[in-house]
């Protein structure tokens, strides 16, 4: 049985402390939780929000992380940096693709680095809107899927999880229809059983792109889906709230 998993991706937004009152909402939001709940903050918040949180309510996670150890990296952060702080990462969402041009061979590298220092990898895949056009969606997913995950064995899959994210659903207000999203998840746990044979059940996939209020209880009436990447919508802890409500088994 997967416990449902709902991770706010703050992006580049927040101040100190706002991003500390936003987090302490969260939190009361989520005490009662079916979900397990999760947020981003920016790096430079993360101290202070994991500080203000109990972590047993409200996991905490980075954004992305170096794919090198300690050393002169400048500007990066490592996955032993975050460790203390952090409980999973967010590893190839495609504004790290697009706008940092992360190759799938990085973002590989990360989820191994990631996993070498106890931070559980979320690895985001999802395809263009050309690519879906051209009918090429579940190829760029699992293109995506082999390249990042290829040097995982074993119980390294236990703390995996992935997140499709169609680039062209990010912040345009357009989700996928739960057709596609189940359609995707499909393939994306057909994947994980032909590679992580056992483990396959446990890995958690999750929706990202657009998820609202309005759209999430309806995302989740797909069975493949366990939960849901959300971005802008999680800046409103009322909002995020509502959609963290939406997971069955709620018990308030
Ligand atoms: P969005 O972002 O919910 O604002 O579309 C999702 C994401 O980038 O993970």
């Amino acid at each position: 049985m997967r416990r449902p998993l709902v991770i706010g991706n703050w992006k580049m937004n927040t101040g100190r402390d706002d991003a500390i009152s936003l987090a302490r909402d969260t939190a009361r939001e989520s005490r009662d939780a079916a979900a397990e709940v999760a947020i981003c903050p920016p790096f430079p918040w993360i101290v202070p929000v994991a500080e203000a949180v109990d972590r047993k309510v409200l996991r905490i996670g980075a954004q992305d992380c170096s794919a090198n150890g300690d050393g002169a990296f400048t500007g990066d952060v490592s996955a032993a940096m975050l460790d203390p702080w952090c409980d999973l990462v967010v590893i190839g969402h495609s504004e790290r693709r697009s706008v940092h041009g992360e190759t799938d061979e990085l973002i590989g590298n990360k989820v191994t680095v990631a996993l070498a220092h106890n931070l559980d990898p979320v690895l985001c895949v999802g395809e263009h809107a050309e690519d879906r056009a051209a009918g090429n969606a579940a190829s760029i997913v699992i293109r995506q899927l082999n390249a990042a995950l290829s040097d995982l064995s074993g119980s390294q899959f236990g703390s995996l999880t992935v997140a499709y994210e169609p680039v062209w659903a990010i912040g345009t207000g357009e989700a996928a229809t739960t057709a596609d999203a189940s359609a995707m998840a499909e393939v994306i746990r057909a994947w994980l059983r032909d590679r992580a044979s056992e483990h396959a059940p446990a890995i958690r996939i999750l929706y990202g792109g657009s998820v609202s209020d309005r759209n999430a209880s309806e995302l989740m009436r797909v069975s493949e889906l366990d939960g849901m990447l959300v971005g802008s919508a999680s800046l409103d802890a009322a909002v995020f709230g509502r959609i963290i409500a939406a997971i069955p088994g709620q018990t308030c």
